[in-house]
């Protein structure tokens, strides 16, 4: 790839900013103030994605409402990951034809992955003609050009051309009010896992200047942003298209340097590109949480070859073995996938005894989701749905079992946690996190948010430690 096409031109970025300037001289014409409902769906890139739409709305004049009976422009901000995330954004559309009804001015805009799947833009432009905009992830940042074009000639549009993908520098940003801040690091995946779609949609991997992204950590530190997590979807090739010999534990080593009290993540780690570099400098250095989400998606050599993974069983167990002998005490979490097409009970099994074996904090199960367009969606698949099932019912039995064990080790101790809101149960009314990013429960007072604390652990279930300031 050429980085040097990777970025998107600075006097494009300023020409977006004529479009919102239009938008908002529309509206204030004829004196409406317009509200949109942005209903994102998917991982944290997504929601990142979102933030920066709603950045974009804010600059063309828009308020937010979560009702889309009360929006002048509803965005379904999608992903395309499994099926049933699909199923559902069908679903809403198929809802919003009432809402069109009601209110014929409506804009409604499907955007996010799904949008860039060549088989969804074509069904939502023959099926669902209440849809006016369709734009996937590559044409995010002109956004406010394309709402421009639908209001202007009162057409549909379409941005969904396939493509390597940009970097866009300077999109405004409406975060979620609190303690957590969400900070994208590189786009796009080059992995291929042979189940896996987001490489078809999100283009091929390419790294922000690590000016940029310190630029931007250094001013959500100073805005008051305590829990930092950066986002890639694979953190640990950061770099390679920069050709700078600077890599993914070197900015790590570089944001620690900035002053302040917080906590930097990440995710998702690739175990392919782990590197004892990179636990050694999570080891070092102080504002980074002893927390790693590292991905393993099977415990079988076999089915790791067939998914394209490119590691072994064993290599993995070693990165986390040396993982934990830097950082005693590390959280560890993975996601995983059961009924890959063709694997056995034995081999499903195999990833039940890694479970064991690691001891996971916490682990994000799936049971396989055919994509179309994927190597894997043209694999045989003879393990019927009811087999996977009872598979994936023993891996969750296991790690409910390992998670409330390692839960209830907390309990009677004392550990440090960040009171990042208002928690859903009323004896427990504060929500807090540990440096691994382990949920607490808390009794306290509101004026604690926002805080580093000491807490007392007094309880624990498979879900979340419960306890009280000391
Ligand atoms: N890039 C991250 C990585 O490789 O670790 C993962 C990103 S993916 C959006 C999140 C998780 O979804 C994957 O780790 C995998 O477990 C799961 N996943 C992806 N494709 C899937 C599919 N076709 N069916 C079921 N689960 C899937
Ligand atoms: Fe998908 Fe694999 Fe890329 Fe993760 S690394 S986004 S699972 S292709
Ligand atoms: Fe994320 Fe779903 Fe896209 S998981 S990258 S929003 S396909």
């Amino acid at each position: 790839m050429e980085r040097k096409n990777v970025l998107v031109p600075e006097a494009d970025i300023a020409r977006q900013w004529d479009f919102e300037e239009k938008i908002r001289a529309m509206f204030a014409a004829r004196q409406a103030h317009p509200a949109a409902c942005v209903d994102t769906f998917g991982c944290q890139q997504n929601v990142a994605d979102g933030q920066k739409l709603m950045g974009m709305l804010e600059s063309c004049g828009f308020t937010f409402t979560q009702d889309p009976k009360e929006a002048d422009l509803v965005i379904l901000n999608t992903c395309a990951v499994r099926e049933h995330a699909e199923q559902r954004v069908f679903g809403n559309l198929g809802i919003l034809t009432h809402t069109k009804r009601e209110n014929p001015e409506q804009v409604i805009t499907l955007c996010g992955c799904m949008a860039q799947e060549e088989r969804v833009s074509r069904r939502v432009k023959e099926s669902y003609r209440h849809v006016d905009l369709v734009f996937g992830p590559h044409a995010l940042w002109k956004f406010p050009e394309l709402l421009w074009q639908v209001y202007e000639t009162r057409k549909r549009v379409f941005a969904v051309d396939d493509e390597h993908g940009t970097i866009a520098e300077g999109i405004p940003v409406v975060r979620e009010k609190g303690v957590k801040a969400w900070v994208s690091i590189m786009y796009g995946c080059n992995n291929f896992c042979s189940y896996c779609i987001v490489p078809y949609v999100r283009g091929r991997e390419r790294s922000r200047d690590p000016q940029c992204v310190l630029q931007e950590v250094r001013e959500l530190i100073e805005a008051g942003y305590k829990d930092i997590t950066l986002l890639g979807q694979n953190v640990n090739s950061y770099g390679n298209d920069l050709e700078l010999g600077y890599d993914f534990a070197d900015l790590l080593a570089d944001i620690d340097q900035i002053p302040g009290e917080y906590l930097i993540r990440f995710m998702s780690s690739h175990p392919k590109d782990a590197t004892k570099k990179l636990f050694d400098t999570m080891a070092r250095c102080g504002h980074v949480a002893k927390q790693l989400h590292l991905p393993f998606q099977s415990g079988n050599d076999r089915v790791l070859k067939e998914m394209n993974r490119r590691y072994t069983r064993a290599q993995y167990l070693g990165l986390v073995n040396y993982a934990k002998s830097v950082m005693p005490g590390l959280v560890l979490t993975s996601d995983v996938i059961i009924g890959f097409p063709g694997e056995t009970e034995e081999e499903a099994m195999d990833t039940v005894s890694l479970v064991e074996e690691v001891g996971f904090d916490a682990l994000f199960t799936f049971i396989y989701s055919p994509r179309p367009g994927t190597k894997a969606a043209a694999m045989p698949d003879p393990a019927s749905r009811q087999e996977k099932q009872k598979w994936f019912d023993k891996l969750l039995e296991v790690q409910n079992a390992q998670s409330a064990a390692l839960h209830a080790a907390y309990v009677g101790k004392t550990v440090r946690v960040l009171v990042d809101g208002e928690s859903d149960d009323g004896a427990y009314p504060l929500a807090s996190r540990t440096e691994g990013n382990r949920l607490v429960r808390l009794k306290g007072d509101k004026a604690l948010i926002g805080r580093f604390i000491d807490v007392k652990v007094t309880d624990s279930n498979t879900w979340a430690l419960y306890g009280e300031p000391v």
